[in-house]
């Protein structure tokens, strides 16, 4: 079996990591996530959902860019996968978005979260303006007056940025902070971490909804090959043996907003890397 498959185990466990280890009153609140994930968020409204707000709102597939300077400069081919173009400038509105349309499926009508340099606190913030949804986002005030720009773009998004005052004043302790606010008032709103950490289910789930950005770029790369082989070699009967043989592997990736062929399909369409 592979990794995939295996890692989280039932319980979150990632070999001696992970798990859940909560305060017990918040005990069914995760259950009831994982169980949602675990069902609605791989029921096939959810994935075609996610399917159309990837590619009409997020703006994916982002490109792949060859940078020239840096390539010469270091001597090597670099590539940069340009997560940046997400709509609201970052790889998290990857996850938010899925955690997000997870709430709206469970009922919930609010998101909380936690945030350091603002990033996850605007995609959150963009995710919960687009479902209509309340938004509360806990912040250090270090990083509040660091990151002023993001705290202004939270707010103009409809979010609350809730100070966070104790401690180093930062991001460990905005956690906390979302995490307390969030046990008060578990009925009508979803925690939605910004990172591949906390109790389980989150790693697990982020994980998934950010596989989206190597998947592509995974099948991206087999186009590419693709492409140069066909031409040297002329061989046109390559392209479906290559596509068997891709199938295996990714099929063993989380199931996500595609099955494993119309991934092809779509990095195919969207091959616009330069050779070297
Ligand atoms: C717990 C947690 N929340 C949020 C973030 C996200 O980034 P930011 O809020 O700084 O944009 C991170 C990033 O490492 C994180 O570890």
């Amino acid at each position: 079996m592979s990794y995939l498959k295996q890692q989280p185990t039932q319980d979150g466990y990632f070999g001696d990591f992970g798990g859940a280890f909560l305060p017990p009153e918040l005990v069914p609140h995760f259950e009831q996530i994982n169980r949602a994930y675990m069902t609605l968020g791989r029921s096939a409204d959810f994935l075609n959902e996610l399917k159309y707000i990837r590619k009409h709102y997020q703006g994916r597939p982002t490109p792949v860019y060859y940078a020239h300077n840096l390539s010469k400069e270091v001597g090597a081919h670099i590539y940069l996968k340009r997560e940046d173009l997400n709509h609201s400038g970052a790889h998290k509105l990857n996850h938010c978005m899925a955690e997000a349309l997870l709430a709206k499926h469970m009922g919930k009508t609010k998101l909380i979260a936690e945030t350091g340099a603002g990033q996850h606190g605007v995609a959150l913030a963009t995710a919960a303006a687009y479902f209509g949804m309340e938004c509360e986002i806990h912040m250090g005030e270090i990083d509040i007056a660091k990151e002023a720009p993001n705290v202004t773009r939270m707010k103009l998004l409809g979010a609350q940025v809730v100070p966070v005052g104790f401690g180093g004043r930062s991001l460990k302790e905005a956690v906390d902070s979302a995490f307390q606010s969030y046990l008060g008032q578990t009925d009508k709103a979803i925690f939605a971490i910004g990172s591949v950490v906390g109790p389980h289910p989150f790693p697990l789930m982020v994980r998934n909804f950010q596989s989206i950005v190597a998947v592509l770029k995974l099948a991206n790369n087999i186009w590419k090959w693709l492409a140069n082989y066909r031409t040297k070699w002329r061989l046109v009967s390559a392209e479906v043996q290559m596509l068997w043989a891709c199938l295996p592997v990714l099929s063993t990736m989380p199931r996500l907003d595609s099955t494993a062929l119309s991934l092809l399909v779509k990095a195919r369409n969207s091959a616009n890397i330069p050779p070297p």
